[in-house]
């Protein structure tokens, strides 16, 4: 078959070639968009990741050049109508899981490059100034460290944590069999924010997810805490984010996604002044370090992210059954 790659990036690409087979992939840098999906005219499938809009009208176009198959290089898949596309007889498939610990283990060292203050230090260094008194940080053995969905990326978190002999509480309405044996106790969402000195967010965004963490949720939580994102930035309320930061209602905040990072991430803006004052906000505080969704950049995931794009693809050529098809039915879970 042959597969149109948008949104696609130098880092990928040899991974992508070595997993292609007798597939021929045509890339382009360009994002799927309205104005962009005639693009893939005289192709039958396109892969797309995650910062591509594959929104109603996007899909209608696509279906009208005769688009059948959708393979998505990423886990979430909430930028695509998945309803829409099973109306429009429109296949799609994601990545459910290629590494969890690329995800995890970005997590655990932003926690760690910001609690040990390291970027701080490495600029003292390089100053010739070796006085420490910038640069205290905290155990985090011993300390309360909360999960918000504990599927393979939190379990893989939780791991970790357990390792460095954190106390672990989790979030999710789903129980994970092996949670007890890492000592996690699941607990209501308002004890996790209270209890907690670390949170990290692991959880689909959804209907349900959207502005979990909202005003009420930052007002709940320990001034010492230290959030963590590494799941989708809409999770988050920014603004509640920033007040709680900017008015030291909490301690600081690891984020790898943002709510609006559509329109900054995966791209060369060096010559560009952001125009988004909430992104400076967080930029501006040394209580907040941003990493520009890089979590899952490593070899093992690139090369399971390219190996099931193609495998999906060749299983949908030879009209196999592709058990990493979306339906329109994704089970939404309720918070409370
Ligand atoms: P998963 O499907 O294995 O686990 C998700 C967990 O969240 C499940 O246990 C589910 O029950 C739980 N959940 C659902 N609704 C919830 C709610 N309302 N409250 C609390 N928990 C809830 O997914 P996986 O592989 O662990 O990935 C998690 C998320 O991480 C993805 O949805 C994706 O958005 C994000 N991600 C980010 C990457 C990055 O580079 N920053 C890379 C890969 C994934």
């Amino acid at each position: 078959m042959r597969v149109f790659i948008y949104s696609s990036h130098p880092y990928e690409q040899p991974f992508l070639e070595k997993e292609a087979g007798q597939h021929e992939i045509i890339y382009t840098s360009q994002r799927l968009t309205l104005e962009t999906a005639s693009l893939a005219n005289g192709f039958e499938a396109i892969a797309i990741f995650t910062a591509d809009d594959a929104s109603a009208p996007v899909l209608e176009k696509l279906a009208a050049i005769g688009i059948r198959y959708i393979t998505l290089r990423s886990v979430g898949h909430d930028h695509v109508d998945l309803a829409r596309a099973q109306a429009l007889g429109i296949h799609v498939a994601n990545v459910p899981e290629y590494s969890p610990y690329a995800v995890a283990e970005h997590a655990v060292a932003m926690l760690m490059v910001l609690n040990r203050k390291i970027i701080a230090s490495r600029l003292l260094m390089q100053l010739q100034d070796y006085r420490l008194d910038l640069l205290t940080g905290f155990d985090v053995h011993g300390k309360t460290v909360g999960i918000v969905g504990t599927g393979k990326i939190g379990m893989a978190f939780a791991r970790i944590m357990h390792g460095f002999g954190a106390r672990t509480l989790a979030f999710d309405p789903v129980h994970n069999p092996e949670a007890s044996a890492l000592q996690i106790s699941y607990v209501p969402f308002d004890t996790l924010l209270q209890q907690s000195d670390i949170i990290s967010i692991h959880c689909p965004l959804n209907n349900h997810t959207k502005h979990l963490f909202s005003w009420d949720a930052f007002n709940k939580m320990k001034p010492e805490c230290i959030l963590i994102n590494t799941a989708r930035g809409g999770v988050v309320h920014t603004e509640a984010l920033l007040h709680a930061l900017e008015n030291d209602r909490i301690n600081g905040a690891c984020l790898d996604v943002y709510e609006n990072e559509k329109a900054i991430f995966f791209q060369d803006l060096r010559e560009q002044t952001i125009q988004d004052v909430q992104y400076t906000r967080l930029l501006a505080l040394k209580k907040v370090l941003i990493t520009g969704h890089q979590a899952f950049l490593t070899k093992e995931a690139l090369t399971g992210i390219a190996r099931t794009t193609m495998q999906t693809i060749a299983s949908w050529e030879s009209g196999l059954n592709v058990p990493n098809e979306l339906t329109s039915f994704q089970p939404l879970y309720s918070v409370k």
